[in-house]
């Protein structure tokens, strides 16, 4: 007998971008659209969370209709919806959460809250479907660096986390100060490409006694030491050596740690999420050190690393065949902790 497919509409709004996607047994991205704020963000150097919330409101129903429409699926074959509801912006999340909700109690559809980071992580599954837990996965946000071990779906052990700075952060303010602009990761991604990584040593921070945790403040003052003394003393910046310099400091301690836990928890499986996952030095670098160390490594590509809601499609679709339910007292939580429920 064949199983009966499970379509889940998922929705994700707790940052800068409207998304809706549908997924079909937790693997399929049947739709996957995502409206996308920057343009607006970009005027202001970074996401300005009350235009966050509006842009939201106003883009969420035509981002829901056409996720369906590409899926060429009616509301009514839908079997669930999965909703980011932490951590993100509260504005914001409470624009997707909100929707879910409503969606739920019309069509009396379950309701499942999807964790974000834990969203991100499930970006593995779609295009690799043979990947299954247990792995070792180091994700690199623009507001979280976790490096966790997946033990189950939906279950996982943080072991590693950042003291300050999350990795993307360091990115993005390493490239105002550069003046590259919002967002600045994927523009100091490009420009490293230009530059020499060996130009400028800045620093690899090591935490005593918590060796798999990150801390990037120290970076990002050494980058910005760096930019003040040269102009003081009156000298031309290569801004394309600052970038690749920086970058290859940011990668080597995301690398090293990553492939040190791998080794330390017996993990055999490697994966790599969140925006900073599209980095391609970091992707490279992680590549190679995966190889060198026998151990299979898995990345998605740069339109899953990014905020989208497949990926919460995917999250969800495990929480619902685990029997998973959220009611409809589903709240926004902003600093929602990984594993928290
Ligand atoms: O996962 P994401 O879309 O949103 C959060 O959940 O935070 O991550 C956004 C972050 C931003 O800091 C952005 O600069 C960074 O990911 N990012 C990159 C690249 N693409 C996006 N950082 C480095 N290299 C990239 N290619
Ligand atoms: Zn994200």
């Amino acid at each position: 007998m064949t199983q009966r497919d499970i379509n889940i509409l998922a929705i994700e709004t707790s940052c800068d971008e409207t998304a809706a996607a549908v997924v079909r047994n937790g693997r399929e991205i049947r739709s996957n659209i995502i409206s996308s704020q920057i343009e607006i963000h970009k005027l202001y150097g970074g996401v300005v969370p009350e235009i966050a919330s509006r842009k939201h409101i106003e883009k969420i129903n035509q981002v829901i209709e056409e996720a369906l429409r590409v899926a060429d699926i009616a509301l009514e074959e839908i079997d669930a919806i999965g909703v980011t509801y932490g951590p993100g912006l509260v504005g914001a999340l409470l624009v997707g959460v909100a929707e879910a909700k409503a969606i739920s109690f019309a069509t009396n559809k379950p309701l499942i809250g999807v964790h974000h980071i834990e969203g991100h992580v499930s970006a593995n599954y779609i295009e690799h479907k043979e990947l299954e837990p247990p792995f070792l996965c180091l994700i690199v946000s623009g507001g979280h660096t976790h490096l966790v071990m997946v033990k189950e779906y939906g279950e996982y052990e943080i072991i590693g986390k950042t003291r300050d700075d999350a990795a993307g952060e360091a990115f993005d303010k390493v490239a105002r100060a550069i003046g590259l602009g919002y967002p600045g990761g994927p523009k100091i991604d490009r420009l490293a490409r230009e530059g020499n990584s060996n130009a400028i040593v800045f620093p690899r921070a090591h935490i005593e006694g918590a060796q798999y945790d990150f801390s990037f403040s120290g970076l990002k003052s050494a980058v910005l030491n760096y930019i003040n003394s040269m102009e003081m003393k009156k000298e031309d910046i290569n801004r394309a050596d600052v970038a690749a310099s920086f970058q290859a400091a940011v990668v080597d301690v995301l690398v090293t740690r990553t492939i040190m836990a791998a080794k330390d928890f017996d993990m055999k499986k490697v994966a790599i999420a969140g925006g900073v996952a599209a980095n391609s030095a970091l992707r490279e670098a992680m590549a190679n050190a995966c190889r060198q160390n026998a151990l299979d490594f898995y990345y998605p590509s740069p339109v899953f690393c990014t905020d989208n809601a497949a990926m919460i499609g995917v999250a969800a679709y495990y929480e619902y065949i685990k029997g998973k339910r959220s009611g409809l007292d589903l709240n926004a939580i902003p600093n929602l902790k990984i594993g928290e429920r």
